[in-house]
């Protein structure tokens, strides 16, 4: 039985071929992005393919899957916003993904991004390599009793409440459903706009949804703090990058951590290093000295992959042998 992988990657491979040696798959590995383009070089027959966050699932293409044969979709994912899943239902595709997968991976990378930004270790680090010991333009501040806002507060929302509690922050949340244990725990949850006029540093765990398309735009950003930074591990769309493109110019957001960006497609997973990139936006974005940007490495980690291939293969097994996977894996 086959499963053809997209956007795959020498660590995908090294991976699911590993844990592909108690299913016996036989696994095909295309670096190309799934879209319109290749969707024929699925062959008839094939039982699965498997996506990442910038394969493009439109209804188009999921017909094409649909009229090959394709039963399953399997994300390598949690988020789905790249997946049209009324198509999939409406063909009989099956839709399956890996809801949790070290959540504490992407909320490590979270605050990973907030102390590099706010201790400047990136500068200091290139300075010492050229004998430059001086601390001009590393002056930081303390995490130590400020207040941190977290949007959404699901598995990795949760996690990095937990670690900035650590920290000594007074911690703050927005999610329509919130978490008795993070509220038990000295958590408090406000309405979205109390979080962001409150908050110092805020840092968005929510799935990206057409409802929050842009939820950090001019409006949300004039309710912040003067000085606030503002962190993105979550979907590029959250942000209005141009928005917070100008607020960055006016210093009203005093540090940006991004591991994902709108247009992460034509960019991220890539090797550009001697192309011409075309997109001013992450030009100007990596010109800022107090913006950082991670190619959406937030859930790069040994024991990340290792679940994600474990899980992944684990949902196509289950759904061949006619089993329901449950804990949020189905999505069609
Ligand atoms: P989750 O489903 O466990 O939690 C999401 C939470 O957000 C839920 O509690 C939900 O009620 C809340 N929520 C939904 N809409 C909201 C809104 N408009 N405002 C505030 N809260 C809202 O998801 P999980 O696992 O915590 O992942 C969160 C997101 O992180 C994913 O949707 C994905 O976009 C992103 N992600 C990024 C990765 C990376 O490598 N950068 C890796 C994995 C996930």
């Amino acid at each position: 039985m086959k499963i053809v992988f997209f956007s795959a990657k020498p660590y995908d491979r090294t991976f699911f071929n590993r844990q592909n040696e108690q299913y016996g798959f036989e696994l095909e590995y295309l670096e190309t992005h799934l879209g319109p383009h290749i969707v024929n070089a699925v062959e008839e027959g094939t039982y699965a393919v498997c996506v990442f966050v910038n394969d493009k699932l439109t209804a188009e293409v999921i017909g094409v899957l649909a009229a090959k044969g394709v039963k399953v979709i399997a994300l390598r994912c949690a988020g789905f916003n790249n997946v049209q899943l009324e198509a999939a239902k409406q063909h009989g595709i099956r839709v399956c993904r890996v809801p949790a997968y070290s959540p504490e991976a992407v909320a490590e990378h979270a605050v990973a991004m907030l102390l590099t930004l706010n201790r400047k270790t990136h500068k200091a680090y290139n300075r010492v390599r050229e004998q430059n010991f001086a601390l001009n333009g590393l002056l930081g501040f303390n995490l130590h009793g400020k207040t941190v806002g977290a949007v959404g507060t699901g598995k990795i929302g949760r996690a990095f409440c937990n670690i900035m509690q650590g920290f000594g922050c007074r911690v703050l949340a927005f999610d329509p459903y919130p978490d008795a244990s993070l509220q038990a725990a000295g958590v408090e949850y406000l309405p979205f706009e109390a979080l962001l006029a409150a908050s110092d540093i805020i840092s968005l765990h929510c799935p990206l949804t057409p409802e929050n398309k842009y939820l950090i735009n001019d409006h949300a950003i004039r309710q912040m703090k003067k000085g606030v930074t503002l962190i993105n591990t979550s979907r590029g769309a959250l942000l209005h990058t141009h928005h917070v493109i100008e607020s960055l110019k006016s210093g009203h957001i005093a540090y940006l951590g991004i591991d994902v960006y709108e247009q992460e497609e034509k960019l991220f997973f890539k090797d550009l290093s001697a192309s011409i990139i075309e997109d001013d936006m992450i030009q100007r974005l990596t010109s800022f000295p107090n913006v950082l940007v991670t190619g959406h490495q937030a859930f790069f980690t040994e024991e990340a992959l290792q679940q994600i291939a474990e899980i992944t293969l684990r949902n196509v097994d289950g759904l061949r042998k006619g089993q329901e996977p449950g804990g949020g894996v189905l999505l069609a």
